[in-house]
């Protein structure tokens, strides 16, 4: 078979991104913009600049891709673009983009979910073997899913109310770190030692996750030392909130290890760039003897390359959309 290259479009968010994807597995280049400096000085992302700031960085992006690879979009097999889950203007510019690629160059147009996008990203690594448990722990996801095969999940358990991600940016406003807070939480994390005593999210024996608990409780805390006149450590803070918003993941994964005897775990998303994280779930599936997945970090965070390794299968499947495919700012994985 012919190899097959993918160009891939990702503007969900605060990142402008196109790569080229070769057999759904390896970057032959990768373009990324970020507007994360803009944003942080409102304090996360404004979706009407972060439209605008895709619509001008987008044909640069897309030149720029091309060049890296020295290839043209004649000899694309085909153009993916992120369609779901994301800021409706945001993802609206990535859509037309590909839509009039697509159209021009008479290329299949194929339509990617997101958090799928995070999953894949796996595959630029080394290539999933199934069945594995998935756990999506992104700025406005958390789920854990099995997955059976390409394109096959069945979902365990989500959030009830606040993403994990969203639990750490909104803890770092509070004690006075820039957005985004996770990056910066965890560096603070490193300094601090568990000392503050916070509230186990969900207990019970569901895989259902929920943070707007315990960030509340942060909030109360620095809200009571603040008006008692008392020094909160800062450090200290964010090691005991980064270990217990994590520590519930480790929980809810040991859980589905030990139910449904899968034997690998991919964790996929911006926050799976947490050392902690990171080690904790390595300790566990040491336990299990299981396989962990994470990708490296440049394949956590968003970019286009996750999007093209998602798009493959759909390619083989030629699971193709027309030119009538919109945006959904919320569509979730199923
Ligand atoms: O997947 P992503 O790049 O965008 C979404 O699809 O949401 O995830 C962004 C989220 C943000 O909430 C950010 O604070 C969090 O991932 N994040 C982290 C780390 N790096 C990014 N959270 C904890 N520790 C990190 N090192
Ligand atoms: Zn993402």
């Amino acid at each position: 078979m012919n190899d097959i290259y993918i160009l891939a479009i990702e503007s969900s968010c605060d990142e402008t991104s196109m790569a080229i994807v070769k057999n759904g597995c390896e970057v032959i280049s990768l373009s990324i913009t970020t507007q994360m400096f803009t944003h942080a000085k409102y304090g996360g992302v404004v979706p009407e600049i972060a439209s605008r700031m895709h619509t001008e960085a987008i044909t640069y992006v897309l030149e720029d891709c091309l060049e890296k690879a020295h290839m043209k979009i004649e000899d694309m097999s085909a153009i993916a673009v992120t369609y779901a889950p994301g800021l409706t203007g945001s993802l609206m510019v990535g859509v037309e983009a590909a839509k009039i690629l697509a159209l021009m160059y008479h290329k299949p147009l194929i339509a990617v979910n997101h958090l799928i996008g995070h999953i894949y990203a796996n595959n630029l690594e080394s290539k999933m073997e199934f069945p594995l448990l998935a756990l999506i722990v992104s700025g406005g996801h958390t789920e854990l899913l099995i997955m059976e095969d390409d394109y096959k999940f069945i979902k365990l358990g989500e959030t009830m109310d606040d993403a994990i991600g969203e639990a750490f940016d909104k803890v770092a406003r509070v004690i006075g770190l820039p957005y985004p807070g996770g990056p910066n939480i965890e560096k603070l994390a490193k300094e601090g030692v568990h000392t503050y005593s916070l509230p186990i999210p969900v207990n019970d024996n569901t895989y259902n996750f929920s943070y707007s608990g315990l960030k509340s409780a942060v909030i109360n805390l620095v809200h009571n030392e603040t008006q008692r006149k008392k020094e909160i450590r800062k450090e200290d803070l964010a090691k005991s909130f980064q270990d217990a918003a994590i520590d519930e993941l480790v929980r809810k994964v040991e859980l589905a290890f030990k139910n449904t005897g899968i034997k690998r775990l991919v964790v996929a998303g911006g926050v799976s760039a947490n050392e902690y994280l990171k080690s904790e779930m390595n300790k566990l599936c040491h336990k299990y003897d299981a396989t962990l997945l994470i990708p490296r970090m440049l394949y956590c965070t968003d970019n286009a390359a996750m999007i093209g390794a998602a798009a493959y299968p759909k390619y083989l499947k030629k699971e193709f959309s027309d030119y009538s495919l919109n945006v959904s700012s919320s569509e979730d994985i199923i």
